[in-house]
């Protein structure tokens, strides 16, 4: 039966690439007859027949996958296969849906060759024109060609195909991923006219020591280029040809030079990118500069299209990427829809193009009958192998092939290596599972450590990339800024590709109509992975999460800040990059845990000799694009601004630069130099912004307070706060829990509740002169916690002082440590003093600035599609929440966390529609929390981010401000 059988399939044309031409085309997209059945054997008879009667069929827009209009459903596993490891046979139980599509054509379309193109069916579809068998496909996210010439037919032709969700392939695309089928990309009927171009390669190569490009076209075409504006005028194809001096393509300046290749009978608009990417001095270069890859892995995903993702979208996610300082992609796991690629080349990103292959599950099975290494197998892929790189190589943007991923190792991966090696010199190969670096020119990784990429930086011979790192599920990831320091340290660390760009949650509603989003295990799934599935750095409706924002902050191609000493007038250095960047500004040392306000920030001494330090981290642009800005503020309030001329710092340079004076502060007061765009670009407006630094220029002052009588408070006989200036409160009282981030599931989090840190006892040792004592631990254990709250105040300040010490053994990192209390549900304004406006944690707040921001209470929550601990502000020196008529205000040095429900309700909760508001506001008042990490894949929280049990004091102040 072909539905098992290893081949490629049959009858498909040999790949070629892709690329539209003045040929005659007809875009078969569009509503289809569709019908599916449960098995093969259940489908019906004749479906290719011109007779046949479908009228009892529904309708499927087409591109789509079927399991998102509601036949069948999708299913998600991570690595198992979710049938028997019996390569190749799939399940009888096979899903299989029959498309039939009447269109018409003219007469013009006979009268030529044609080819009918699919750009992607999932898994293995049979098709027939006009009652006569094209093929058999396979490669769900690879293009197929058949030959149509002399079945076409003037007028009315029927189309039809056979698609099962399960084949041979799906041994080859076990990714990480919904199981989702259907003819999902475009249906093209092409028009190859005799004579024409039926494929070209065209290498466009940059000499970075004379500057000049140099094209040279294969084709078996007679055909002439023409780029009218390099002064090349139907040049012949087939000899080299020197484009003299050109701007090359990099990502940072994606230039493009528009022309066409044409022969007697077909013109063909190119895009070229003149760019020559090699491995030298064991670095992996472009135009002959060291590259760094800030990347990111992208599958297509659309929470109600699944993988057929449209066009709009896959331009907003470049964008976006382009808005965060993201220079690179890796198309995880298989070739993306080939206008993502035109859209890498116009935008600018380097491109690692992936093969459409997986093996993971037979890990399950100690790699048992893995295809990788078994002959039977070889065809397939080879075959992979070459519809990717045929399709896709006339793309400056790709600058890499990869192999696949999570196939293991074995001979046909080599031998795929060795294809695209000779058929495209120009680019190297990546795979992480040549762990050997046998067939590969780049060293590659998964979630390697830091300490492990310290030790590679110290011994690797060729570039080193880690293709996945720094897991972004759910709250995370931290610990991006010492992953960014090595990359800076060691030359051949080149970066890598965060892993992933997108959280594949599908829309759904509730019964009673809300929207939410699902993950594996919400459809039934009898063997699903969960929220495996949603760890991404964008939301599935693309709103970025905190994550992103970090990101864009540690990707900054610009780094501003206090430069130490005054000296003489503006002058360009190197940038001392590779370097080991100090411990930045905000690096936040746990080891001290007495919150009274240890502020940090670079005090930068005489508020008129402030001098910064701008550094150009781009690999080749300079500074042309950008516009510099300073403004002062004190205690977040804008004091004076202005312009900052910053001279051109060459790539790679740094600059010092003075301020001018600036105005006398008297309170806590900040400088924040901002780098935007000076002018619209492609992907963003100007004024955008692309870095920024501050720099502190006055220190806070502590308010005195007057002792006096307790009257703000108002407490009962065991001494717990009952309110403030007459607004009811709970609390406050030792908190150590936080509703676990999934991070913390692989992490802390078993230890956590195995210990009872989710279920605190607190015991009240005695209420005296204002001093409320209490030890607070877990049940069914031995260490704890002696807490002191010292009340002091008067009529119009509360001030409150925990003092906290702990006894025993405390044998793990706490959650967080801090204070929780409660205000009544109306006080849901809240402005705060601090790092904002983002969320922050130990190991993830470089993106937070020192300012004053306002927020509602729903505002500061940040929609993980599973409810976790989030929303966290930190370094507050104040905050305040309003009802609007009355406003308290807590000062002092604090994190704070405000929601409406509680951290046990978080913690219960699995996806957002879960979480119901209580008639309280719940605050957390932190001296700390710990990091975050990354532990769903990849290391968890560093040592220097992890909150351990130590003597720690809090100082709080309430008032009630009119
Ligand atoms: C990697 C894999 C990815 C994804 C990730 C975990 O092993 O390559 O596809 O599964 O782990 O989210």
């Amino acid at each position: 039966m072909y539905i098992d059988d290893v081949s490629p399939g049959y009858g498909a044309q040999p790949a070629r690439s892709a690329f539209t031409s003045d040929a005659l085309t007809l875009g078969l997209n569009g509503e289809w007859r569709f019908h599916l059945s449960p098995s093969p054997v259940l489908a019906p008879d004749g479906i290719e027949q011109a007779a046949f009667d479908d009228s009892a069929w529904v309708s499927l827009p087409v591109p789509s996958n079927w399991q998102m209009h509601g036949h069948g459903k999708p299913a998600y596993t991570n690595v198992r296969y979710p049938f028997p490891v019996d390569p190749p046979h799939v399940p009888s139980d096979n899903p299989t849906g029959d498309y039939r599509l009447a269109f018409d054509l003219t007469p013009e379309w006979l009268s030529q060759p044609v080819v009918l193109r699919f750009d992607g069916v999932d898994s293995c579809g049979r098709v027939w024109l006009n009652g006569e068998e094209l093929g058999v496909t396979r490669g769900s996210r690879l293009p197929v060609e058949f030959d149509v010439s002399g079945l076409l037919q003037e007028g009315r032709n029927v189309l039809a195909v056979r698609v099962h969700q399960w084949s041979s392939g799906s041994y080859l695309e076990d990714q990480d991923m919904w199981w989702l089928s259907g003819i999902f990309r475009d249906v093209t009927l092409l028009a190859r006219p005799v004579g024409g171009i039926n494929d070209y390669f065209l290498h466009a190569d940059y000499d970075h020591l004379t500057g000049h490009g140099r094209i040279r076209v294969e084709t078996e075409a007679t055909a002439w280029l023409s780029v009218p504006e390099l002064g090349i005028l139907r040049a012949p194809a087939d000899s080299p040809i020197d484009a003299g001096v050109v701007e090359p393509w990099t990502a940072e300046a994606p230039r493009l030079y528009e022309g066409y290749l044409a022969s007697d009978t077909e013109r063909v608009p190119v895009r070229i990118g003149f760019r020559t990417v090699t491995i030298e001095d064991g670095q992996l270069k472009v135009n002959g500069r060291r590259i760094l890859l800030k990347g990111v892995n992208r599958h297509e995903h659309h929470p109600v299209h699944g993988r057929a993702v449209p066009l709009e979208t896959a331009r907003a996610d470049i964008l976006l990427m382009k808005q965060h300082n993201i220079n690179a992609v890796r198309t995880s796991h298989y070739p993306p829809h080939p206008a993502f690629l035109d859209l890498c080349d116009e935008y600018g990103l380097w491109v690692i193009d992936e093969c459409d292959l997986e093996t993971h599950g037979f890990t399950e099975v100690g790699w048992n009958r893995n295809p990788s290494g078994a002959p039977e197998w070889r065809d397939a892929y080879l075959d992979r192998m070459t519809r990717m790189v045929e399709r896709d190589k006339n793309h400056p943007s790709i600058i890499m092939w990869s192999l696949g991923n999570e196939a293991h190792t074995g001979s046909n991966l080599a031998a795929t290596a060795a294809w695209a090696r000779t058929r495209d010199p120009g680019r190297p190969i990546h795979y992480e599972g040549d762990a050997a670096c046998e067939y590969v020119d780049v060293y590659s990784r998964m979630y390697a450590s830091h300490s492990e990429v310290d030790e590679i930086g110290r011994t690797t011979e060729i570039p080193f990339i880690l293709c996945e790192y720094a897991h972004a599920m759910g709250n995370g990831p931290g610990g991006l800024l010492e992953y960014r320091e090595l990359f800076e340290k060691y030359p051949r660390c080149q970066g890598g590709f965060i892993w992933e760009w997108i959280d594949h949650g599908i829309t759904q509603l509730t019964p009673d109509g809300r929207e939410f989003f699902a993950y594996g295990g919400d459809f039934g799934e009898e063997l699903h992975d969960g929220s495996f599935i949603v760890d991404g750095l964008v939301f599935p409706d693309r709103t970025p999460s905190p994550g992103l924002t970090e990101l864009a902050k540690i990707f900054e191609p610009l780094r501003i800040t206090a430069a130490p000493q005054p000296g003489p007038t503006p002058t360009a250095s190197p940038a001392n990059r590779p370097q080991t960047s100090p411990h930045p500004p905000g690096g936040r040392p746990w080891s001290s845990l007495s919150v009274g306000v240890a502020r940090e920030g670079i005090s930068a001494g005489a508020v008129d000799n402030l001098r910064v330090r701008v550094a150009n981290l781009f690999d080749f642009a300079g500074l042309d694009l950008l516009k510099f800005e300073w403004n002062l503020e004190q205690e977040g309030v804008e004091v004076a601004s202005g312009p900052l001329d910053v001279p051109a710092i060459e790539a790679g340079q740094e600059a010092t630069v003075q301020l001018p004076d600036l105005p006398e502060t008297t309170r806590e007061s900040w400088l924040t130099v901002t780098a935007s765009l000076a002018k619209d670009t492609s992907w963003a407006p100007a004024g955008h912004t692309v870095a920024w630094g501050q720099i502190q220029v006055q220190a806070g002052t502590n308010t005195q307070q007057q002792p006096g009588d307790l009257t703000l408070g108002e407490f009962d006989h065991e001494g717990t706060l009952r309110s403030i200036a007459g607004i009811p409160v709970q609390g406050p009282k030792l908190d150590l829990w936080r509703a676990p981030t999934e991070n913390d599931r692989y992490s802390d989090e078993p230890r956590w509740r195995e210990l009872g840190l989710h279920r605190l006892q607190h015991r009240i040792i005695s209420v005296h002169n204002g001093v409320v004592h209490s030890r607070v631990a877990p049940a069914a254990q031995d260490f704890g916690m002696d807490v002191k709250y010292h009340w002091t105040g008067n009529d119009k300040t509360l001030t409150l002082t925990v003092d906290i010490e702990p006894e025993g053994d405390w044998p793990c990192p706490l959650p967080r440590l801090g204070l929780r209390m409660a205000l009544p549900g109306t006080f849901d304004r809240v402005e705060w003093f601090g790092r904002g406006p983002g969320e922050a944690y130990a190991d993830s707040h470089q993106a937070a600035r020192v300012g004053r921001f306002k927020a509602t209470v729903d505002e500061l929550q940040t929609p993980y599609v599973v409810p976790q601990e989030n929303g966290n502000r930190v370094d507050v020196r104040w905050a305040t929440l309003t009802d609007g008529d009355r406003t308290l205000r807590i000062e002092g040095g604090f994190d704070f966390a405000a929601r409406r429900w509680t951290s046990e309700d978080l913690d219960a909760a699995k996806h957002t529609t879960d979480l119901t508001p209580s008639d309280w506001i719940h605050l957390n008042l932190d001296i700390a929390q710990n990091g975050l990490g990354t532990a769903t894949c990849g290391p968890g929280v560093l040592p220097q981010h992890q909150l351990h049990a130590q003597k720690a004091s809090i100082t709080l102040t309430f008032r009630a401000v009119s």
